[in-house]
């Protein structure tokens, strides 16, 4: 199982952090992360594409900024758990990855480089700080056709020039169909009730 394969590279990757992964069949915690992170995709880009449809990438780009803090806010709030998106590359420095998110996302990124995997790509392991076990789930958002207006490697000018005002040290163009774009990220606190 891909997943599970997944899980024990993570083991290697941060081992003296790392408690037992999770049993085998799935977690409650890892059930409610993948709805709540589906959710956020869904929410998201049904507003993108509404906003690309009737105002164009410019406008859009403006949904984006507004809604995507938006959304993860009400998610974590709704949830108990902390919801936002990441990547190695970020538009936004707020949604910049910690090290262990940056070590799940490199790890993202050469499986699905590889070609050998079908996503979702995704990992779920657990942290022992201190005797209280905190919990992270992460789902591998891969670049679509339609992010290409906005990420892509060659950028219509007016929409360039969107995201360089809005966003002066923008790290997400460059982006291929098929690249890693980044990842949901969910965390539940160690010291929180989670499902
Ligand atoms: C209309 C322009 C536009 C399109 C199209 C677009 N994005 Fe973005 N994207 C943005 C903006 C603006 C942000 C910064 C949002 C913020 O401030 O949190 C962003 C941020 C992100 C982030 C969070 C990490 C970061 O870089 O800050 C991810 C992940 C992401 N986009 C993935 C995608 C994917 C996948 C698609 C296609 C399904 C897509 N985007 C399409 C404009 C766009």
């Amino acid at each position: 199982m891909k997943r599970r394969a997944c899980i024990a590279t993570l083991i290697l990757v941060a081992a003296p952090a790392l408690a037992d992964a999770p049993p085998s069949s799935t977690p409650v915690w890892v059930d409610t992360s993948r709805t709540v992170t589906q959710q956020f995709g869904a929410e998201l880009k049904g507003e993108l594409t509404r906003a690309m449809q009737q105002g164009g990438p410019a406008v859009a780009i403006d949904v984006c900024r507004k809604r995507a803090p938006e959304i993860a806010r009400r998610l974590s709030e709704e949830s108990g758990a902390r919801v936002g998106r990441t990547a190695l590359k970020v538009r936004n420095s707020a949604n910049a990855p910690d090290g262990l998110e940056r070590a799940v996302l490199e790890q993202f990124s050469t499986e699905l480089a590889s070609g050998k995997f079908t996503p979702p790509l995704e990992a779920a392991f657990e942290i022992n700080r201190g005797g209280a076990v905190e919990r992270h789930y992460m789902r591998a958002i891969p670049t679509e056709g339609v992010c290409l207006a906005c990420h892509g490697e060659t950028l219509a000018p007016e929409i360039a020039a969107a995201v360089r005002e809005a966003y002066p040290s923008d790290q997400a163009t460059g982006f291929r169909e098929g690249d890693l774009r980044g990842a949901f990220s969910v965390t539940w606190p160690a010291a929180a009730p989670h499902p």
